[in-house]
């Protein structure tokens, strides 16, 4: 072994042990490559050691090195059941529980570049808490949280299908989006690393909260590392408090004392609803002595002839990072949706070079119809939805996006026989189970709309004859 692999490695096992990082054996050469790279940007050329020397003295080199191995994907209302059950249950039930002048205590826990605060914020508002709350938004990068205050979006962060929920909230702004000013002042954004034990405490405003989430972040983290934040997450909530994570998300029911509650929208943790020990006065603040499920949802409406939710692709194991590297389809899919979210056509390239690279990937052609349609390519996200079919012709939710395409082009029968698969394909297993390459849709629902949008074709036919 080289003394630059040598180094590398040491720099590797104490990345790992001072942030709780996975950085398994299978990831090694891209994360070398990070690590090269964010060398070079600091102007160190090869010193490994003295790199090393400086992340040990300063936390803002570290953290520009943590948010480089990590990717910051998101959107408006992703997993928009979740918003759901916050809505028609966890709002109500605090509610119910606290006084009229409660102050709600909310924080979006590793919030990227800030869709999932701002959608918390929106919710608020219709919901008419948002005089009372203090929401907090914090991740460990500085460069996403820049873009969260700075609020400006572009299409590709309103790709989910609850997306729909910020439009009211959203000014167009050239080919952008500008948060509404009444939303952005509800957030407070600050940087936060979740692996260091720095919370709850009063210092990072992270204490007595009634709602946290802490989504698509833990995937990130070693076991040791999952049980200590679960356990500070707990520590963090008031009683009676909720934590969401996202269903992808390593489960956490063993790691810390929260009660699991079982709905249709997903799992959610709470914390058990004995008496507060500390006061929380109007305002939010300690005070100084302290110093320190309801109606089921309603069924969703079925979606309207437009190709559905960007998915939540391709299962991500827990504790693996996406690779810059092209060697793994299903990391470099990873990359390419974080990519789209700066800039959805270099994104579409890039899906394009993948695609030739790994020509057998469903998941990568389908990833490159959504993308295709973002950018108004239609004609084009048909070709690559096909490919994706015919790679795998049990993927409904690319039926769907196909039929959604035909529909709109005016091909009818086309999109008959799309929904048709859906419907079928659907209806053949459990209704509870999630469709493959989506953002947790159950299949009885994803059937249900291919079937509402069946009978709406059916009676245009009928109405034509
Ligand atoms: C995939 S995004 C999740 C965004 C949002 N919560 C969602 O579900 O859409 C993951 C975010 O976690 C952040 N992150 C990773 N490790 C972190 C850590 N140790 N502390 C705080 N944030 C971290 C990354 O910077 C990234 O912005």
């Amino acid at each position: 072994m080289t003394e630059t692999r040598h180094a590398y490695e040491g720099l590797r096992a104490w990345v790992e042990a001072r942030t709780g990082l996975s950085l398994t054996p299978d990831r090694r050469a891209s994360v070398d490559l990070v690590i090269a790279g964010a060398m070079a940007r600091a102007g160190l050329g090869e010193d490994v050691q003295e790199y090393r020397r400086r992340l040990e003295a300063d936390d803002d080199l570290l953290d520009d090195l943590l948010a480089e191995l990590t990717v910051g994907e998101t959107y408006f209302f992703r997993e928009p059941a979740q918003f759901q059950f916050l809505r028609h249950t966890v709002l109500p039930e605090i509610r119910r529980r606290k006084e009229g002048d409660h102050v709600l205590r909310a924080w979006s826990a590793g919030c990227a570049s800030g869709e999932e605060a701002y959608s918390l914020a929106i919710l608020f508002l219709e919901e008419g808490v948002a005089d009372h709350c203090r929401l907090l938004a914090t991740d460990l990068s500085r460069a996403m949280l820049r873009k969260a205050r700075r609020g400006l979006y572009g299409a590709w962060s309103l790709r989910g299908e609850g997306a729909e929920a910020a439009r009211p909230y959203l000014k167009p702004q050239g080919t952008h989006y500008a948060v509404a000013e009444h939303v952005r002042r509800l957030v407070t954004w600050d940087c936060l690393n979740l692996a260091r034990d720095v919370y709850p405490s009063p210092a990072t405003g992270v204490w007595g909260m009634d709602l946290i989430l802490c989504r698509n972040v833990l995937i990130y983290f070693d076991r040791e590392t999952v049980r200590r934040v679960a356990r500070r997450l707990y520590d963090a909530l008031a009683a009676g408090g909720w934590l969401l994570t996202a269903s992808t998300d390593p489960p956490l029911a063993e790691d810390a004392p929260l009660e699991t509650v079982v709905s249709d929208q997903g799992v959610f943790y709470r914390r058990g609803p004995r008496p507060a020990s500390r006061p929380i006065r109007r305002g939010g603040e300690p005070t100084p002595e302290a110093a320190a499920p309801a109606e089921p949802t309603p069924a969703e409406a079925p979606p309207e002839p437009r190709p559905p939710a960007m998915p939540e692709p391709w299962p991500r194991a827990s504790g693996t990072l996406p690779s810059p590297l092209g060697a793994d389809w299903s990391e470099t899919a990873l990359r390419i949706r974080a990519l789209a979210n700066e800039d959805v056509a270099e994104a579409e390239r890039a899906c394009a070079a993948a695609t030739e690279q790994h020509p057998l990937a469903s998941e990568l052609h389908y990833l490159r119809a959504v993308l295709l349609v973002d950018l108004g390519r239609d004609e084009e996200a048909i070709q690559a939805a096909r490919r994706a079919i015919y790679l795998d012709r049990s993927l409904a939710i690319v039926h769907f996006t196909l039929g959604s395409l035909l529909e709109r082009r005016g091909d009818r029968a086309g999109a008959w026989r799309a929904y048709r698969n859906v419907r079928d394909l659907c209806r053949a297993g459990s209704a509870e189970e999630i469709v493959r390459l989506t953002d947790g849709v159950p299949a009885g629902r994803l059937a249900g709309a291919a079937e509402a949008r069946l009978a709406q074709l059916e009676t245009a036919r009928e109405a034509c004859r």
